[in-house]
């Protein structure tokens, strides 16, 4: 069964600030959302909600609304904390999966993306996951037949590369994300040994979902990692969003320009990848990357 990364949600204090930050520091064109004919009450405006992406696949900048859950009768509130939406090709058989092993879930049918059914659950390290399916696809959506997590590059040539997520029960976590959600894990590529970082990559640390790297990273918590690899910034903690860019040295330029902090970790952890990592205006953790090879 073949999956990807549908979208990403990112919980922001400020949604200008942080959408002027993916516009003119990261280069993300802003997108269309496209809603369907039932709107469920998600109550955005462009101050609560901004969009990069092409068919509301790619990035979600949304403010939390405290009442979300209440006002659409879920049990989760996707708009606190961030998620990321993985798209399947059946998600009544995920759903029945997960109430089969007693997670709790949210239905929330189609009511906030035009043709998508989204389902909401926690994984069993307490991120919040939505599962969803396109149910009516407009101009080709749907998973691929061939490839988990394809390259999709969206306007400005840009794609969500993986997300990291923190665990604290790494074999728990990835028998949900094998077993219940249907993702194939895959062996993590490293650089050859001259450059390769001082980090633990056995399967008690690191699980990856995805071909070449790219899909769902699953990471044990290591407080010394950034100091390990001599960075200010510890990508171990809290999850993040990596987007691979064309140039990101043009990244990193325009974040010197207003001196915004990142860390340069160079090629140390994915075979022919540039990583950077930084935080947007709203302290979720971004990992910028660049294929070199
Ligand atoms: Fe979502
Ligand atoms: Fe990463």
């Amino acid at each position: 069964m073949s999956w990807y990364i549908h979208h990403v949600n990112l919980e922001s204090h400020n949604v200008r600030q942080s959408a002027d930050f993916f516009i003119n520091i990261i280069g993300l064109p802003e997108g269309k959302w496209m809603y369907p004919d039932q709107v469920g009450k998600v109550g955005h405006s462009p101050e609560t909600i901004a969009y990069f992406g092409t068919q509301n696949q790619g990035l979600h900048i949304v403010k939390a609304i405290t009442s979300f859950a209440r006002d659409n009768k879920f049990i989760h509130n996707p708009t606190i904390g961030g998620h990321f939406a993985i798209c399947v090709p059946d998600v009544n058989a995920v759903k029945a999966k997960l109430t089969s092993e007693g997670i709790v879930v949210s239905d929330a049918g189609v009511y906030a993306m035009a043709g998508i059914h989204q389902i909401y659950c926690y994984d069993p390290s307490m991120n919040i996951v939505e599962i969803n399916e396109v149910v009516d696809p407009i101009g080709g959506q749907g998973p691929s037949a061939n490839q988990d997590h394809p390259v999709r590059n969206e306007p400005g040539n840009w794609y969500i590369h993986h997300v990291n997520r923190q665990v604290h029960d790494i074999k728990k976590t990835a028998y949900f994300y094998e077993s219940l959600i249907g993702m194939k894990k895959d062996v993590f590529h490293t650089p050859g040994a001259d450059e390769v970082g001082d980090f633990d990559r056995s399967e008690d640390s690191l699980v990856v979902f995805g071909p070449e790297n790219r899909g769902l990273h699953l990471v044990r918590g290591m407080p010394t990692f950034h100091t390990d690899n001599g960075f200010m910034h510890n990508p171990t903690f809290g999850g993040h969003v990596a987007i691979t860019v064309p140039d990101v040295k043009a990244v990193m330029d325009k974040m010197d320009k207003v001196g915004h902090l990142y860390s340069d970790a160079g090629t140390y952890a994915m075979a022919g990848m540039h990583q950077v990592y930084t935080y947007d205006p709203s302290m979720n953790f971004i990992e910028i990357n660049q294929e070199i090879s």
